[in-house]
């Protein structure tokens, strides 16, 4: 099943929240308005968004107020993503040139400073304060996540603890957060909104870990970059950290690997084969399936409605997408 499927019956929503979003992000500025809408038309699976709608289901669920939380929250995703390239140096997003290669870094990072402003202009108009802390504390999380990623990149000695702390904060929070929130803004009782954010954050755990696996084995036409990018740029991430442990060989490999720096494709490849033989392919995916079973749990004590089917469909989608 494709993810699209899952949530067929709600694309005129998320149709309006992408015209929402692109309202939004109008600038006066040129460059500001074509760096914004050049990631916004290369698409994106608008996954947080779609958390926002089904956990906004098991309340009242009003459009509006629904908007107000799932428009900032895809848009400091965006600009997360803006700054994230400047941080991996990445050349390629969802198939398109990044913003930080198209133009430059300074750019992009005054394009994602604008989405971020602009993400919290519109949450404005939501009244609730809580909506404005829970908002903020994730926007903060997030951004020691990345400063995290930069403190740890080339580092060979990190440990496993290491890596979830960095993937908790910078993915797996905001996904909590969105579901949070829509449970927020469509006023769901407080022990079901707790439940729908242990749930998204399980999910998010284990989207980035899918995210990471993906890395290593998904083609670049699936990726939209490179196959190895996390390494290539120093980023040391579940499967790579299971085959230093766990293979000699292959530790010295990628240590070398993360000392030159200058990588060709074909070291990449090799490097690429050995993490698929040593077995971490499956060791990540079974941490990625263990919290996708938590992330179902969470949902139990919630009433059978549509939108927790939809719920459970999307965790076993992460579980096992392909790109
Ligand atoms: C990419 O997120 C960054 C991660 C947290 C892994 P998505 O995979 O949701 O990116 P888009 O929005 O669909 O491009
Ligand atoms: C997720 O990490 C980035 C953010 C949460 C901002 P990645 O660096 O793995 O994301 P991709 O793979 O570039 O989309
Ligand atoms: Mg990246
Ligand atoms: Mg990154
Ligand atoms: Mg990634």
């Amino acid at each position: 099943m494709k993810l699209t499927d899952i949530y067929w019956h709600l694309r005129s929503d998320i149709s309006k929240i992408e015209k929402e979003i692109e309202k939004n992000i109008d600038a006066e500025h040129p460059v500001l308005q074509e760096a914004s809408s050049h990631l916004l038309k290369a698409g994106g699976k608008r996954i947080r968004p779609v958390f926002v709608l089904l956990s906004g289901q098991f309340g009242n669920y009003d459009l509006e107020e629904i908007k107000r939380v799932a428009v900032p929250l895809e848009m400091i995703h965006m600009a997360s993503l803006v700054h994230d390239d400047v941080i991996d140096d990445a050349e390629l997003r969802r198939g398109k040139k990044t913003i930080k290669s198209k133009w430059d870094n300074r750019v992009a990072m005054y394009t994602g400073d604008y989405i971020f402003a602009k993400a919290i202009e519109m949450a404005t108009h939501s009244k609730r304060l809580e909506i404005h802390h829970v908002l903020s504390d994730a926007m903060v999380e997030m951004c020691i996540g990345e400063v995290e990623q930069i403190r740890d990149q080339y580092d060979w000695n990190q440990n496993l603890r290491m890596y979830f702390r960095r993937i908790r904060r910078k993915t797996a929070l905001l996904i909590a957060v969105s579901c949070q929130l829509g449970a927020l803004a469509a006023n769901v009782p407080r022990e079901h909104e707790i439940m729908l954010r242990n749930y998204g954050y399980y999910v998010g755990m284990a989207f980035q870990i899918t995210d990471d696996i993906l890395d290593f084995v998904g083609s670049e036409k699936e990726l939209g970059k490179p196959a190895g990018s996390d390494l290539a740029q120093g980023n040391v991430t579940l499967p790579a950290l299971y085959a230093m442990h766990h293979d000699d060989g292959m530790k010295h490999s990628i240590i070398s690997l993360l000392e030159d720096r200058e990588i060709n494709k074909s070291e990449m490849k090799t490097i690429i084969n050995g993490i698929k033989a040593s077995g971490a392919i499956a060791y990540s995916k079974d941490i990625a399936d263990k919290y996708i079973v938590k992330s179902k749990e969470a949902l139990n004590d919630l009433p059978d409605i549509q939108a927790k089917k939809a719920l459970i469909q999307i965790a076993d989608y992460i579980g096992s997408r392909k790109f």
